[in-house]
C-alpha cells in the first residue's frame, strides 16, 4: 500500500494521546510463527509480491524500479529481473499473473515522501516463461531475462497500486482517485471499471487499494475507509450487484491493504500501521489478530499478502512490509522492508494468483 506520510504519521499522534484500553486475550496456537525471508536494504518500501507456480516469488517496492526475484527455500538471494528505470520510472506497486508465468505489473514515476506520480503509471506485461533462478549460484539459470512489453499508460491515473486478473482484463486500482480501471492485456485499451462510493475516499487521501478477484466477485480494501468490500462483477469487471462490507478496521491506527483469501473462503488482511496480520471468517463475523501487535516488529507495517504454491508451502502466507518508514514502530523504530513468511498449519491457498 501508498500511502501520505503526513496523514499517518498525524494519526498515530492523535492515538498515543488516547487513553489506553485492555488488551484482549490470545487465543491457543497465537500468534502464528514468522519468519523473514529477506531484508531489502533500509529505506527500501517493499510493496507488493507475486507467487509463481515454480514457488518463486516476485517482489516490487515502490522506492525502487528494480523488480526482484527470490526463492523463499533459499534466503538471502534476492536477484533483479528486470530495471523499469529503463521505461523512465522510479517505483512500483502492484502485480499480478493473467497468463501462466506471465505478470501483470506497475511502475510509475513514484518518489517517496515526494510525489506519487500522478499520470505517470503504466501497467507492463512481464513473461517469466523460461526464466528461473540458477541452483548453483545466485542469479538468473542461463542468464535468461523476462520479455517486457509495455500494455498502457494510464494517463488519467493518480497512483495506481492493487491489480487483479479478471479474463482478458487486468483490474487496477487507483488509491488516490478511489477507482478501479480495467486494462485489456492484449490491446492496452482501458477505461474506468468501477467509480463507487464503496471504492472512493470519501473525505480521507486514500480509497480502494488491494484488490482480489475469486470467481465473480471482487473483493476490495478501501484504506481511507478502513473497510473490506466484496461486490459481484461482470465479464467486463463491472459492478454487478449490491456491495457487502465484509470487516471495519478495529485499531485506530489500522487501515487495510492487501490482502489474500484461503480455501475457507477467510480472509488474510494486513493493517499497515497497526502492525498485526488479521484473518476475517468469511461471513466477516470474527477478526482475529494472528500476527504481530501494534508494538512489535515482526508484521512491521505489512503492505500485501500472497499464500505458498509449493506442496510444502501451501499453508505459508508471504507477506511484504515497509518497515515503518510510513508510520515507525512505537513513533521511532524502522527497520528494513522485508519479505516474511507465516506459518498458517493448515488453511492453504484458495487458488487465486
Ligand atoms: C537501474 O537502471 C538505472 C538507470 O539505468 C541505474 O541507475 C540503476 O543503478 C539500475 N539499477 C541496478 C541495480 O542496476
Ligand atoms: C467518479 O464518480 C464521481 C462521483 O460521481 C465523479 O465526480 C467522477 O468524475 C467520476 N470519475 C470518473 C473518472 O469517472
Ligand atoms: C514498543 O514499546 C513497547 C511498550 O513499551 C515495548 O514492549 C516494545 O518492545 C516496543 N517495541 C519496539 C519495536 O521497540
Ligand atoms: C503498546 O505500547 C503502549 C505503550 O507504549 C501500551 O500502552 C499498549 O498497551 C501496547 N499495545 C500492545 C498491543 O502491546
Amino acid at each position: 500500500m501508498v500511502r501520505l506520510q503526513l496523514v499517518i504519521l498525524a494519526t498515530i499522534g492523535a492515538v498515543r494521546a488516547a487513553p489506553t484500553t485492555a488488551e484482549p486475550s490470545t487465543p491457543a496456537g497465537l500468534p502464528l510463527p514468522v519468519s523473514t525471508v529477506y531484508s531489502f536494504p533500509k529505506g527500501s518500501f517493499v510493496e507488493n509480491l507475486a507467487v509463481r507456480s515454480n514457488g518463486e516469488i516476485l517482489v516490487t517496492r515502490t522506492t525502487s524500479a528494480e523488480l526482484v526475484l527470490l526463492d523463499p527455500q533459499r534466503p538471502g538471494c534476492a536477484v533483479p529481473v528486470y530495471n523499469f528505470t529503463k521505461a523512465g520510472l522510479s517505483g512500483m506497486t502492484g502485480i499480478t499473473e493473467y497468463a501462466p508465468d506471465v505478470f501483470a505489473v506497475l511502475a510509475g514515476d513514484y518518489h517517496f515522501g515526494k510525489s506519487v506520480g500522478v499520470g505517470s503509471w503504466t501497467l507492463f506485461s512481464l513473461d517469466m516463461r523460461g526464466v528461473k533462478l540458477s541452483q548453483a549460484a545466485c542469479g538468473l539459470a542461463g542468464g535468461n531475462l523476462p520479455r517486457v512489453r509495455k500494455v498502457a499508460l494510464v494517463k488519467e491515473s493518480q497512483l495506481l497500486n492493487g491489480l487483479a486478473a479478471h479474463g482478458k482484463y487486468v483490474l487496477a486500482s487507483d488509491t488516490f482517485a478511489g477507482l478501479i480501471y480495467r486494462v485489456d492485456m492484449s490491446t492496452g485499451d482501458y477505461s474506468v471499471a468501477i467509480n463507487a462510493t464503496y471504492l472512493s475516499k470519501l473525505k480521507t487521501p486514500h480509497g480502494v487499494n488491494g484488490i482480489r478477484i475469486v470467481g465473480d466477485t471482487l473483493y476490495a480494501a478501501n484504506s481511507g475507509q478502513s473497510i473490506l468490500v466484496k461486490v459481484p462483477i461482470t465479464e467486463n469487471g463491472a459492478e454487478a450487484g449490491p456491495y457487502t462490507v465484509i470487516a471495519h478496521n478495529k485499531g485506530p491506527v489500522d487501515h487495510w491493504d492487501d490482502f489474500a483469501v484461503d480455501s475457507e473462503g477467510g480472509i488474510w488482511a494486513v493493517t499497515a500501521s497497526g502492525n498485526t496480520l488479521v484473518r476475517i471468517t468469511p461471513d466477516g463475523n470474527t477478526q482475529t489478530v494472528v500476527a504481530g501487535n501494534l508494538n512489535s516488529t515482526a508484521i512491521a507495517e505489512g503492505s500485501s499478502a500472497q499464500f505458498g504454491r509449493g506442496s510444502c508451502d501451501s499453508n505459508v502466507l508471504y507477506v511484504t512490509t515497509v518497515g515503518g518508514l510510513l508510520g515507525p514502530i512505537n513513533g521511532t523504530v524502522v527497520i528494513p522492508g522485508a519479505l516474511v513468511s507465516v506459518d498458517t498449519e493448515k488453511r492453504g491457498a484458495v487458488g487465486i494468483y
